[in-house]
C-alpha cells in the first residue's frame, strides 16, 4: 500500500528521512481492526519522529501520522483515536505510562489502511467530512484537554495562547471562542496577528508584548521562546497549561515568581477517548471546524512537511488518499 514514513532519523534535516513510497499491509492482531484511511492530517509530532524525538532508529521504517478519518471494516466513517493504552489499562489512557501513540511503536496513519486497537475507532459524524474529522485526535483534542480537563477555564476567563498559527494556537483560538472564553493571541507577523483576530481572538499581541492586563491562565506549547512572557503574563493564582517545547525545554524557570505569585504550571498530553467523543459532539453541536489551510494527496505529502518546517503553516494540513 501506499505509504509516507520515516526511513531514517536527521535530528537536523528531518525531511531527508521522509520517504513517500510503498510499505506493506497491516496485520491487525487480535482485538484490532483496519481502518481505510481516507484523510489524515500532519502535526509537528510527525517532524519530531523524523529528527529521532519518541521514535529510535531502530523502529524504521516507521509510518508518521497520528490522526485518520476513515472506514471502518464494514464501511461506517469513523474517526481513530491515537493513544493506544496496554490492554488491562482501565484508566485515563494517557496515564498509562506504557501509552504511545500511533507511529511511535505502531504504524502510523499516513498510509491507504492503518490498523488500530478497536476501541480506539470512534463514530463519524455525517456533519465533519473526513478532512475535518482528521484534525480532531491530536491537536484538537490536546487543546480541548488544556482548555477544559487541565485547565478547568470557565467562560468569561481570559486565557493567552502563544502563537497564533500553530495546530494547537489556531484550536485554542477557536475551541476557546465557541466555549465563551476571551481569547487573547501572541503572533510573529502582522498576517498571522490578522488571522488571528478573523478567526475569533478577542486581542491579538507581538510576541513577548506587555498585555493590558493579566491572563487566568496561558496555553503553551512554545516553550524557550516564550516562556519567561507566559510567566509574566498571569494574575496571582493563574496557571500555564503547557503541552509542548517546540523551540526547547530548558528555559529558566522563573521559580520566584511562581511561588511568590502562586502560580501554576499543569503538563496536558493529548486527551482520552471520552475526551475525543465530546469533542466531535463539540464540534458538531456549536459548528466549529478545524482550521485546514491544504489539502494534499498522500503522494505530494512531502510539500505539507515542507511548509510545516518553514512555519509557513496557519492552522492544519490535510493528506487524503
Ligand atoms: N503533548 C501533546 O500531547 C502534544 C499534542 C500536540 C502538540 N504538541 C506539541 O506542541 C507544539 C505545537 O504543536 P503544533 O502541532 O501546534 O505545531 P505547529 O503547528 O508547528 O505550531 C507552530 C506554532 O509555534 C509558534 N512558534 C514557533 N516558533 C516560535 C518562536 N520562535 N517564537 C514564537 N512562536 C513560535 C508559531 O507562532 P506564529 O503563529 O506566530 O507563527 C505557531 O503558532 C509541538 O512542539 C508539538 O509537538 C504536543
Amino acid at each position: 500500500m501506499r505509504a509516507v514514513y520515516a526511513s531514517e532519523i536527521d535530528p537536523d534535516n528531518p525531511l531527508d528521512g521522509l520517504t513517500v513510497g510503498e510499505r506493506p499491509e497491516p496485520q491487525a492482531p487480535d482485538g484490532w481492526t483496519t481502518v481505510n484511511v481516507k484523510a489524515a492530517s500532519l502535526n509537528h509530532h510527525d517532524l519530531w519522529s523524523l529528527r529521532g524525538v519518541g521514535l529510535p532508529r531502530e523502529r524504521l521504517p516507521m509510518i508518521l501520522g497520528c490522526d485518520a478519518g476513515g472506514l471502518d471494516e464494514d464501511g461506517n466513517e469513523v474517526v481513530v483515536h491515537s493513544v493506544i493504552s496496554d490492554d488491562a489499562w482501565r484508566d485515563d489512557e494517557t496515564l498509562d505510562p506504557r501509552r504511545s501513540i500511533l507511529s511511535e511503536r505502531y504504524q502510523g496513519t499516513f498510509a491507504d489502511r492503518v490498523a488500530v486497537p478497536r476501541r480506539n475507532v470512534l463514530p463519524k459524524p455525517a456533519e465533519l467530512s473526513f478532512e475535518e474529522a482528521a484534525c480532531l485526535p491530536t491537536a484538537w483534542l490536546t487543546e480541548y484537554r488544556m482548555l477544559f480537563t487541565r485547565g478547568q477555564l470557565a467562560p468569561g476567563s481570559t486565557v493567552l495562547v502563544q502563537g497564533s498559527g500553530g495546530g494547537v494556537a489556531t484550536a485554542v483560538i477557536v475551541l476557546g471562542a465557541a466555549a465563551g472564553i476571551r481569547v487573547w493571541a501572541t503572533g510573529r507577523t502582522e498576517e498571522r496577528r490578522a488571522q488571528a483576530k478573523a478567526l475569533g481572538a478577542d486581542e491579538v499581541f507581538e510576541s513577548g508584548a506587555r498585555l493590558p492586563e493579566r491572563v487566568d491562565a496561558v496555553m503553551e506549547t512554545i516553550g524557550e521562546a516564550t516562556w519567561s512572557h507566559s510567566v509574566k503574563s498571569l494574575k496571582p493564582g493563574g496557571k500555564i497549561i503547557v503541552s509542548g517545547a517546540t523551540t526547547g525545554d530548558a528555559p529558566s524557570a522563573e521559580l520566584s515568581r511562581v511561588f511568590f505569585l502562586q502560580l501554576s504550571v499543569i503538563g496536558s498530553t493529548m486527551g482520552t477517548r471520552d475526551e475525543l467523543g465530546r469533542l466531535i459532539q463539540f464540534c458538531v453541536d456549536r459548528g466549529v471546524r478545524p482550521v485546514i489551510q491544504a489539502t494534499h494527496a498522500l503522494a505530494d505529502a512531502r510539500r505539507g512537511f515542507e511548509a510545516l518546517l518553514g512555519g509557513e503553516v496557519f492552522g492544519k494540513i490535510v493528506f487524503t488518499t
